[in-house]
């Protein structure tokens, strides 16, 4: 669901072969930013995107500029050493330097506003000093703080000062002119330096894949090395304001942002695939008792990818594929990881240094951060391959009740069977077209989810979210 009331010029399908120095696949944030900065050096971009420009995921986020990514540094300083912990956290200061300055020479009014981000400790929970003590000794503007105004207690707060908020879209908006985009122009297939759309082709001397998840799966072996997280967010009118915004220190907690008149809850994260609980109702209980006056606008999820060390993969796709590179795994923090992502990039393709590159590189391996995600992604990968063979809860048709989906078996055949409020089936293979795992009916969203990779698709098949590429089969349901 877009959550501005901005929108972007509408631009052509790729109908022709072009010859261009970079192709950048993928108009989300990553994809727009890095194109400006290549085509702010001279270079000759082609920007193709296969629906329309900043409506995936950065349609969905709640565009916090900001570096404090969770509570990361004393994690990062365990499982990187702090050489390269510092790194990251200077590359994500400096990022939110470099919107300061871009705003400011663009003049773009994006409503860029100061704000402290602030990471909550419930009475009982964490403790917050050593986070504090590894964000001090990794050089970020930390400061722990008491807080007051929540309709909640909370015992302290581990704050970064100097961030911001802003709305994405216009400032997007301000870097494209220069830049050959193509919409509707979903990239099929790369073979060497030519990308092949339906209507047309582009030969590049480099390739950005900033596509979210990487779309291309003969190098880098991303499926394995990435999961796809999402949360649930609620927009709500009639709320105290709140200044800037507040997370709890539990990652699977809430998290408050002001924007404008409207205030922002999200919470319920989860793995994609894990389904059971409802999060929009676990978070509309949250509001109701947290914001009795409040009424809701908008109820929305929004989805990421997050790696097996929690760092994003910037940098060359594959040590065999010089001339492709990659941005992805943000993990919710992608307003300054896509500067990064364009920084790292426009210095990887023109040859210059940039200083904090080592810590994003797309073939490192941390044993110790990445053995247990890489255990977890097994286990759900198992999961889905396991159920399509033996385990899927299945039932009659008629025991689908109006709103709900499930797994019907029909003559020996599994589908996937939705019907809606007025009695209407619909049905269709709850076999996932990527890599075969069984979906996961989500009742919250109506929506077919794959626990392997995190596809998503909604009832009548329509894919909704990569890496697959294709929609589901649908088959007649009055048939069943
Ligand atoms: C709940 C939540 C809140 C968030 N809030 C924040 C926040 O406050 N601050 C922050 O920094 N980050 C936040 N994020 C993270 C942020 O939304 C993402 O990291 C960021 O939007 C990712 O940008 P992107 O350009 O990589 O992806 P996208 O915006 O998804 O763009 C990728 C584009 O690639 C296109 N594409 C895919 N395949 C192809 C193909 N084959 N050919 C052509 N085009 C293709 C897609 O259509 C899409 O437009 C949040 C995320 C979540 C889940
Ligand atoms: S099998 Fe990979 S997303 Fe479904």
């Amino acid at each position: 669901m877009q959550t501005t009331l901005y929108t972007l010029p509408a631009y052509p399908r790729l109908e022709e072969h072009l010859i261009t120095d970079v192709a950048v696949v993928g108009g989300g944030m990553a994809g727009i930013l890095t194109a400006f900065a290549l085509k702010s050096e001279g270079l000759r971009v082609v920007l193709l995107e296969e629906s329309r420009l900043a409506e995936g995921a950065t349609a969905q986020m709640t565009a916090r500029l900001s570096a404090q990514h969770g509570l990361f540094c004393e994690r990062l300083l365990r499982d990187f050493g702090e050489h390269l912990a510092r790194q990251y956290v200077m590359a994500q200061l400096h990022a939110v330097k470099q919107y300061r300055d871009l705003i400011a020479a663009l003049g773009v009014d994006c409503a860029l506003t100061d704000a402290t981000s602030r990471i909550c400790a419930a009475p009982d929970g964490p403790d917050l000093s050593r986070e504090y003590a590894a964000a001090l000794l990794l050089g970020a503007p930390a400061e722990l703080q008491t807080v007051s105004g929540l309709p909640f207690p909370v015992r302290n707060a581990l704050c970064f000062i100097n961030q911001a908020s802003f709305e994405p879209v216009p400032f997007l908006a301000a870097l494209l002119p220069g830049i050959s985009v193509f919409e509707h122009s979903p990239v099929r297939d790369i073979r060497g330096h030519t990308l092949r759309c339906d209507g047309g082709s582009v030969e590049a001397a480099h390739i950005i894949i900033a596509t979210r998840y990487p779309m291309l799966e003969r190098w880098g072996l991303y499926h394995l090395r990435l999961r796809q997280e999402q949360a649930f967010l609620l927009a709500l009118a009639g709320a105290p304001r709140l200044d800037g915004w507040y997370l709890d220190a539990d990652t699977q907690g809430w998290s408050l942002r002001q924007r404008g008149d409207t205030l922002i809850l999200g919470g319920g994260l989860r793995r994609v695939g894990e389904t059971g609980s409802d999060g929009f109702n676990a978070l509309r209980r949250q509001a109701a008792l947290w914001f009795p006056d409040a009424h809701e606008l908008r109820a929305w999820t929004a989805q990421d990818c997050v790696t097996l060390d929690g760092v994003p993969y910037i940098g060359r796709y594959s040590t065999a594929t010089p001339y492709l590179h990659v941005a992805a795994g943000f993990g919710r923090w992608g307003i300054t990881n896509s500067m990064v992502a364009a920084t790292l990039l426009t210095a990887e393709i023109l040859n210059r240094h940039y200083p904090y590159a080592e810590v994003f590189s797309p073939d490192r391996f941390f044993p110790s951060a990445s053995i247990e995600a890489m255990m977890e992604g097994a286990i759900y990968a198992m999961r889905g391959k396991k159920r399509r063979l033996f385990t899927a809860a299945e039932r009659e048709t008629a025991a689908i009740l109006p709103g709900h989906g499930g797994i019907v078996r029909h003559h020996g055949k599994h589908y996937g069977v939705y019907r809606d409020e007025h009695g209407v089936l619909y049905a269709v293979s709850p076999v996932c077209p990527h890599r075969g795992c069984a979906l996961e009916w989500n009742d919250a969203e109506r929506t077919w989810d794959c626990p392997c990779h995190g596809s998503r698709f909604d009832y009548t098949g329509r894919r909704l979210y990569h890496p697959a590429k294709a929609a589901l089969k649908s088959f007649d349901a009055a048939k069943l």
